[in-house]
């Protein structure tokens, strides 16, 4: 710890840390990180705080993980699940159901578009994408098109780690060391709104980018199973935004090629970015929505495949035909989740909730004004309660950080200093906080990201 920058020594990492965590492996890091900088170890949470062992709190920017809708430590969350865990912890979901699950499906249905009738339980969001993308294979195998095997994906997309979901994903970080056994799908540029090449607004443009994509559905019609993409915005991209004109055009061109849509409504999905799903609130008409981070508010692993009744009558037949969907989990539909589920879904319906994010999308834009400021700002955007500063070296330009200057890294060790657990993606600061976050829990985060990315850059 001799050599620890300030950051740690601020957030009072204990030694004993170094020693007690020393058998994990963590997700999506560099272990060799933590030999100088330990994880900060969270004690207990509460509304949108975390607290180590010190008491010292941190808010939770990012949800941990976009997950967290209705803070940490929720009464009616809690209490769900213990009244669940006192009747039944878990049963297997094959040849049994339970009242849980039954309810959260119907929920679901009812808040998604109005063709999507029939909810396939799973446990993450990169398994929603295998369930998706096997469904769209099976269907065309079953009626008769069993050279639609090719999915269509968006560059700088993201549908999960799994090898299916790397395989229709446009991030190279992610899928470079697996090319090999990766299935071959079809990139297409995509939206990129901020470096438009016609030099459009994403506020008046009418998707003038959407080209590409209609090129390759016209040209690949009769081996394209679906197109796979996050509406609205690109998470993992570092929350890119465009839009839903872009989603519009898509359903047509998929229309006239006969072609599934597949919404990865994963991140985006539970009110995040304004509406409960992005798919429904604009009236849009995919063949299937992939659920899960918010649908348990955070609490536990949970994923929902929405589909219609088109998709579902195709496998629906004696089982001799053996057009069954064989997919499973050993954690499918865990009543716990579910239970967790129902009660994300009631709060989401509750009168006044998603009304009341009004202010707080509005607070989020103008305490974002202090960011926009910043000489390092390539561009400020926002989607309902996402919001995300992506720095540049030069603002005429836009020319990026290179990523070895580690610039996400070091805002997050400043931003421990300020009480901000913030978790850059690359040269993209984000805000995704939980959905109950105050306006002056939003000023403070704003001002704390605005110290924090200063005291970075001044530097360098
Ligand atoms: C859009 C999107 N799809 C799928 C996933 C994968 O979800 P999980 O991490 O639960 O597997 C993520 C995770 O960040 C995501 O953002």
């Amino acid at each position: 710890m001799a050599n620890a920058p300030q950051a740690v020594m601020n957030h009072k990492q204990d030694e004993d840390l170094i020693r007690d965590f020393h058998h994990i492996w963590h997700p999506c890091t560099q272990m060799k990180d933590h030999a100088e900088v330990p994880p900060l170890l969270v004690d207990r949470a509460e509304g949108v705080y975390l607290y180590d062992r010190e008491d010292n709190r941190y808010l939770d920017v990012i949800s941990s993980w976009w997950v967290n809708l209705f803070g940490h430590n929720h009464p009616r969350i809690n209490q769900s699940i213990k009244d669940q865990l006192d009747k039944m912890a878990h049963v297997m979901f094959a040849g049994v159901t339970h009242q849980p699950a039954i309810d959260l499906a119907e929920k679901l249905v009812n808040a998604s578009s109005p063709q999507l009738t029939k909810v396939f339980f799973s446990d993450n969001g990169s398994t929603a994408v295998e369930v998706a993308l096997k469904m769209s294979l099976q269907y065309w195998l079953q009626t008769e098109k069993p050279k639609k095997t090719k999915f269509i994906y968006l560059k700088d997309s993201y549908h999960g780690e799994t090898l299916g979901a790397l395989s229709v994903c446009g991030i190279n970080l992610f899928r470079e060391k697996f090319e090999q056994v990766l299935p071959q799908n079809l990139e297409v540029q995509g939206p990129d709104c901020m470096r438009c090449p016609f030099g459009l607004k994403r506020e008046s443009c009418q998707a003038e980018c959407f080209e590409p994509m209609e090129q390759a559905l016209v040209t690949n019609r009769n081996t394209v199973a679906a197109v796979i993409l996050e509406p609205l915005v690109q998470g993992a991209a570092g929350m890119k935004m465009y839009p839903p004109v872009y989603l519009k055009k898509l359903e047509e061109a998929c229309k006239a090629t006969e072609t599934h849509v597949i919404y990865d409504e994963v991140a985006v999905g539970f009110g995040r970015t304004g509406s409960v799903f992005v798919s429904e609130h604009h009236g849009l008409n995919p063949t299937f929505v992939c659920l899960s981070k918010g649908i348990t508010s955070g609490y536990l692993p949970l994923a929902a495949t929405l589909t219609t009744e088109e998709i579902y009558q195709a496998f629906y037949d004696e089982y001799e035909s053996f057009k069954l969907f064989i997919h499973s989990h050993s954690y499918s539909a865990n009543p716990l989740a579910c239970a967790a589920g129902n009660v994300t879904l009631d709060l989401l319906a509750e009168a006044g909730f998603m009304e009341n994010l009004k202010p707080k999308i509005e607070s989020m834009r103008e305490q974002g004004d202090i960011l926009r400021d910043l000489p390092w700002c390539g561009e400020f955007r926002q989607s309902g309660m996402i919001a995300a500063v992506e720095l540049v070296q030069n603002q005429k330009t836009l020319e990026p950080f290179p990523i070895e200057q580690r610039v996400g890294y070091q805002v997050f060790l400043e931003g421990l200093k300020r009480e901000m657990y913030l978790r850059p993606l690359g040269n993209v600061v984000y805000f995704i906080p939980p959905l109950v976050i105050e306006p002056d829990q939003i000023k403070t985060m704003m001002n704390a990201a605005y110290e924090s990315i200063s005291a970075v850059l001044k530097g360098i």
